[in-house]
């Protein structure tokens, strides 16, 4: 049966390239017993890793920087950024480096398994080794590979295995990272196993009206002989009771594989939709002979999918407008390395501003993501890093799509973003061979790129299910001229920079990035950018638009301007604090009344001044009382907000939405006296000791009341744990893994690496005494 060991632990790594001897008398790699293997330099079996001394090589050149890590890894993002660096990968120094890895197994699987090494990401590109054997160049930091290495592994001693990671090369325009920042394992299976990937379960909706799943299951014969097999698929539903199966029997002949297709009808099963994203398992069996041999499990939905200019974006028959954000992969605090808990995080924080649709700007983001996205019911825009029919492009499109294609919230593969090609004849023709290469693979899912060089001169949009267009909004009803029956989607739009917290007095008077430190206004902006409520409503008063994903929902590292070191563009910031967009999409998005001042009341020193405010509410009428006295009411037009002017003396400003007449929610902010002490919060504390525990600090005045204006320096210590990281400003240079941190805007962000079960975490700071937090994991 098959079995799967994590190799994430206790690699040796080494920042940095390492000087290598050159030999006098043989080349570095020496062909002996006709394999090609490393003898010298840090890929060589032998290579002394150690802290000290040497083992076999004695004539080799020899570093001691190596150190225990444990992956997932990006060992860039913990430096302080620079001026002066690339400020697209988020002016940090991007090195190569090495990693080592021993370990060993069984004696008795000598006998007949088949042995894989997988690693699901290494950024950017990569050398892999196994004892010396190179068995790996990897050039696509987002795409998972698997070596078979059953005949390259020792049994009776130790194996190793060295990655170079050349970290300096990246080809995106965003934090890159660098480092084996995904999982790795090894799968151990039988001679006869289910190929990797193998099964494809997608649920289909027959002309009568009747469901099954149509399984392809791709299975594998590594032995030397003919193998007498069957197999089983069972679906489960979500309470794991089996509601239907189906089976096929076959001979695979020696070191054959082949795909045997079974349909395995399902009546009325419930039906998987954003709402209420109910999920099937698809459970395989595979036996050679009487003997079970392997099982895989891949979660499945029933849901319809259709879309076209006239009846807009249909699931199950249902018109589903597509709230979405795009999002890059990174995590201000782990870069590339990102925690599933971290993850699940984030896109709860999503979902929580009424999100629906995710897209995994610009290339294949982490498997376990993928799952979520399904348990969460978003609406995926899943895309493929490179635009090519190269070898290498079509088969990271390839593994996209055998990856992703059961995941029932991947609606749209996405060939490529902004491609200049886009509107070329050869574009036209790399297009079209991407579409037919998805269509023999996936038959079922509408496929679109994303556009922004002109997309009324587009070469690509005849072969588009559906038409993705960045931004260009004036384009849209020539677009829609052009091509009638089609559907468009904003692939991007919205990008307007905010830094959370900072609310200048009016932004018609002020630049709004021209804060002390470079922050921008936390508010939405007009038509000039345009921002979310002029793009919102220029999207739904298209009939033949089915949505947008805006650019984007969480800020990320790179794509900055100094002396900000992260792009701005997220309704949430890089911390994973909410920002005044993540409320005015609530108000767009959320059906529940809700209403929200965009602004704090701490404007000391501008006392009779008109403070500009804003306040977002899905309620179409909003009154804003200030110290008790009414300032009146304002009508919301949908995708809107409303701006007032209030002359500004403490106290309280309070706003209240109402629905047939009645007050059905408020906001209130008021002015707090100075901060006298710290608090701190856990936020995400579903965590495994894999995980990251997440806490936000901020501060209290005598009363109690968040003083949103504070920024005193904090330091931070755990028991129990290790605090790897704080943030607060994304002006703010100090490295991320520094456990001091100015607050900026009131709040800073802890993250605590859990080492126990009870973690302790501890917040000081000077006139503020020390506050403390207990989390059991
Ligand atoms: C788009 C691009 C995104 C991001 C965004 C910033 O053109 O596709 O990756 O760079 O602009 O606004």
């Amino acid at each position: 049966m098959r079995q799967i060991l994590s190799l994430n632990n206790d690699w040796r790594f080494h920042l940095g390239d390492l000087e290598q001897n050159v030999p006098l008398n043989k080349p570095a790699v020496v062909y002996q017993s006709k394999t090609v293997r490393k003898l010298m330099g840090p890929a060589a079996y032998h290579y002394d890793d150690s802290e000290k001394g040497y083992r076999d090589a004695k004539c080799e050149l020899r570093d001691e920087g190596w150190h225990n890590v444990d992956l997932p890894h990006d060992y860039i993002v913990t430096q302080a950024p620079k001026e002066g660096r690339n400020a697209q990968k988020g002016f940090f120094d991007y090195e190569n480096a090495w990693y080592r890895k021993h370990f060993t197994l069984k004696p008795e699987w000598a006998a007949e398994k088949r042995i894989c090494l997988e690693f699901d990401g290494i950024a950017h590109e990569a050398t892999v080794y196994l004892n010396g054997i190179l068995i790996k160049r990897s050039f696509a930091a987002a795409v998972s590979f698997s070596v078979d290495i059953s005949e390259l592994v020792y049994f009776d001693k130790e194996n190793v295995i060295a990655v170079y990671v050349n970290g300096k090369e990246h080809d995106g325009w965003w934090y890159a990272g660098a480092g084996i920042y995904r999982d790795v394992r090894l799968v151990v299976t039988e001679p006869v196993s289910i190929d990797r990937y193998g099964i494809y379960a997608p649920a289909r909706k027959k002309e009568d009206g009747s469901w099954a799943v149509e399984l392809e299951a791709t299975l594998r014969n590594d032995s030397y002989e003919a193998a007498e097999i069957s197999v089983t698929s069972v679906i489960l539903d979500g309470d794991g009771q089996e509601i239907a199966c189906g089976q096929a029997e076959g001979t695979l002949s020696l070191r054959q594989t082949q795909m045997l297709p079974y349909s395995i009808p399902v009546e009325n099963p419930t039906l998987w939709n954003p709402d209420a994203p109910y999920l099937y398992t698809a459970w395989t069996r595979l036996y050679r002979g009487q003997q079970l041999v392997d099982e895989n499990k891949v979660r499945i939905g029933f849901r319809t999918v259709s879309a076209d200019a006239k009846n807009g974006l249909l699931i199950n028959g249902k018109p589903v407008f597509i709230n979405g954000v795009n999002c890059h992969q990174d995590f201000a605090f782990t870069g590339l390395a990102v925690p599933d808990n971290m993850n699940r995080y984030k896109l709860e924080l999503l979902k929580q501003m009424g999100t629906n649709g995710f897209r995994t700007a610009h290339y294949p983001h982490k498997e376990s993501t993928m799952d979520m996205l399904d348990e969460m019911g978003f609406l995926v825009v899943d895309e493929t890093r490179r635009f090519d029919t190269t070898d290498d492009g079509m088969s990271q499109l390839e593994f996209l799509i055998k990856r992703d294609r059961n995941h029932p919230s991947v609606i749209f593969w996405s060939t490529s973003n902004e491609e200049p090609n886009h509107i070329t004849d050869i574009g036209r023709k790399i297009h079209k061979a991407m579409v037919h290469k998805i269509r023999t693979m996936d038959p079922d899912r509408l496929i679109l790129c994303a556009e922004n060089f002109d997309p009324t001169a587009s070469a690509v949009f005849a072969d588009c299910d559906v038409i993705g267009i960045n931004y260009n909004l004036h384009t849209y009803d020539t677009v829609h001229a052009q091509y009638p029956d089609k559907a468009i989607l904003a692939t991007e739009c919205c990008s307007t920079d905010t830094t959370r917290g900072w609310y200048l007095v009016k932004e018609s008077e002020t630049a709004p990035d021209s804060g002390p430190r470079s922050w921008c206004l936390d508010h939405d902006r007009s038509e000039k950018y345009p921002g979310r409520a002029y793009s919102w409503s220029f999207l739904k008063k298209r009939p033949w638009v089915i949505g947008g994903y805006q650019w984007s929902g969480i800020d990320y590292r790179g794509e900055a301007q100094w002396p900000a070191i992260g792009a701005r563009s997220g309704a949430i910031d890089m911390f994973l604090q909410k920002k005044s967009a993540f409320y005015l999409n609530q108000s767009f998005w959320l059906e529940d009344p809700m209403v929200h001042i965009a602004s704090h009341w701490n404007w000391k020193g501008l006392e009779q001044q008109a403070v500009e405010i804003h306040v977002y509410s899905n309620c179409r009428r909003v009154e804003l009382i200030h110290n008790g006295i009414s300032l009146g009411c304002q009508q919301i037009e949908p995708y809107s907000y409303s701006i007032w002017q209030v002359p500004y003396e403490p106290g309280t400003l309070e706003a209240v939405g109402y629905r047939e007449d009645q007050p059905v929610c408020r906001d209130l902010i008021q002015t707090t006296k100075p901060a006298c002490k710290l608090q701190l919060i856990p936020e995400n504390t579903a965590a495994s000791q894999e995980d990251l525990l997440l806490f936000t600090c901020l501060c209290l005045d005598e009363d109690g009341r968040e003083v949103p204006d504070a920024d005193p320096l904090v330091t931070f210590a755990a028991q129990g744990g290790k605090v790897i990281a704080t943030g607060s400003d994304n002006c703010d240079h100090t490295p991320v893994n520094n456990p001091v941190r100015q607050m900026y805007a009131g709040r800073i962000t802890v993250a605590v690496k859990p080492e126990a079960k009870e973690v302790t975490l501890f917040a000081t700071a000077s006139g503020l005494g020390t506050a403390r937090t207990q989390v059991v994991i």
